[in-house]
């Protein structure tokens, strides 16, 4: 029986969250395994929307266990907001798993995080200020706080006195900020554990029994390809593995264990935060798109940069991430253009690359190469077969497929549940 990584193509907000929401009644888990609330998904179902940023897409499929895994960076009094939240408009939560080694943020690092962009000025990274990255930076620097050391008062009390022996000297001499009290940052902790308790596990364990027992499992990254800390587009990256490697490490789930990677490529392409884009658009057609498109952060509330669709950053994604099946979502946003351009390659001081440049300095400097097809200029959200869709739009899809290495399993024609056409199962008959 599967088990399925599902992996944003792009700079993330590809719609994740409405592509395992449509899987969720064929599914038995849904694993988050990087990032934390930093990401945003927004799932429409029969138009009521929900704004997701912590807790796994899975969590509103009433069969679904969802599940935090290892790979998260936690923040506790978001978690709680989160199932309150949910409770409050009857959706049962009881069923969240919560990796007992997965890293809790810290007051401290939210604090590093807007400071340190603050400081950085106009070389700023543009992060979401949620304490991602310096919570990561802790782990790695084996100075984190892990979901496990809350139940452990000693020890908690050690690591976080550790933590701010260094961390309040930064705090203090490099950005003028008073020193944290380590008493408070314990005591706040303390405060979330009997709620913590039930819910946390060995979570590489019992997905490894669910596995074993036939359990239909999909793992949901947050953020995408191009903000991975590895392939993305460092330093305009997050601190985390969102590729589906990422799975592996961040669930505890072995790479033999996957069958299928399915890949959210929005059929234009957004960016929040700093960073190359090639394909960015500064005109009439950009700010078309984010109306339409309603293309505002679902987190931050910034407004989302747009360009056209770029198939070198799709072909990348496909081949770093094994992806077997694209969703290719927002094809409805199209609906009013009179022609589409879609980006094929680039040109960089005269040389034609087919492929993602290694040379960061060279995808700065990125001239995209279109072709353009056909709009089909008409509504196509009722569609609900490939049949149905007006030749252009056939047309448009099958000449990206072609072009992504893997074929486009799933188009969505609209925000809501329903409004998606499903040319393969990309669950292999689940
Ligand atoms: P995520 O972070 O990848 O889960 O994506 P977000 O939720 O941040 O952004 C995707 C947005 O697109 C959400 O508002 C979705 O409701 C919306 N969406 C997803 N698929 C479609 C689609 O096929 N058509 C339209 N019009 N909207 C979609
Ligand atoms: P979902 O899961 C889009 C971006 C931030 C910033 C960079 C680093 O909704 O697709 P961070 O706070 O992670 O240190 O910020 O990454 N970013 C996202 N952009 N969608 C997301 O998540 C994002 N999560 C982080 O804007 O550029
Ligand atoms: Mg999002």
């Amino acid at each position: 029986m599967p088990v399925i990584v599902l992996v944003g193509a792009q700079w993330g907000d590809e719609g994740k969250g409405k592509a395992t929401d449509l899987l969720g009644d064929r599914l038995d888990y849904v694993v988050k395994f990087n990032g934390g609330n930093n990401a945003g998904h927004t799932v429409v179902i029969d138009g009521e929307k929900y704004a997701l940023h912590l807790l796994p897409s899975g969590i509103l499929s009433p069969g679904v266990v969802p599940v935090i895994g290892n790979g998260v960076v936690v923040d506790l009094n978001v978690l709680f907001q989160e199932i309150d939240g949910l409770e409050a408009r009857g959706i049962d939560t009881s069923r969240l798993r919560i990796s007992a080694n997965a890293h809790v943020i810290a007051s401290y690092n939210r604090t590093l995080d807007k400071v340190s962009e603050r400081f950085l000025g106009a070389r700023r990274i543009g992060t979401t200020g949620r304490g991602i990255g310096p919570t990561y930076a802790d782990k790695m620097n084996r100075m984190g706080i892990r979901v496990q050391d809350l139940f452990d008062e000693s020890i908690l009390r050690q690591k976080v006195t550790a933590a701010l022996a260094m961390k309040n000297q930064v705090l203090s001499k490099i950005y003028n900020r008073s020193a944290v009290k380590g008493e408070e940052v314990v005591q706040e902790l303390l405060s979330y554990v009997d709620r913590l308790r039930p819910y946390v596990a060995d979570t590489a364990l019992e997905l490894s029994q669910a596995i074993d027992e036939g359990k239909v499992v999909l793992c949901e990254a947050g953020q995408a390809t191009l903000l991975d800390v590895d392939h993305g587009t460092y330093p305009f990256v997050t601190s985390s593995n969102a590729t589906s490697g990422g799975a592996c490490t961040g669930a505890g789930i072995p790479p033999t264990r996957i069958d299928r990677v399915v890949a959210v490529l929005k059929a234009f392409t957004t960016r929040v935060g700093e960073g190359p884009f090639p394909t960015e658009l500064h005109d009439k057609f950009g700010d078309y798109l984010r109306e339409v498109g309603h293309e505002y952060g679902t987190t931050t509330g910034r407004p989302r940069r747009i360009g056209w669709l770029d198939l070198v950053i799709g072909r990348y994604a496909q081949r770093i991430n094994g992806v077997t099946d694209f969703a290719m979502t927002k094809l409805d946003n199209y609906d009013g253009l009179d022609e589409i351009p879609v980006c094929v390659a680039y040109e960089v001081n005269g040389v034609r690359y087919d492929e993602m440049p290694v040379n960061q300095t060279d995808f700065h400097h990125a001239t995209p190469v279109y072709e353009t097809l056909p709009g089909w200029k008409q509504d196509i959200s009722g569609c609900r077969k490939f049949e149905e869709l007006p030749q252009q739009a056939q047309d448009f899809v099958e000449f990206v497929e072609a072009r992504l290495g893997a074929r486009i399993s799933i188009v969505g024609v609209g925000p809501g549940r329903e409004a998606v056409i499903e040319r393969h199962s990309v669950l292999g008959g689940v």
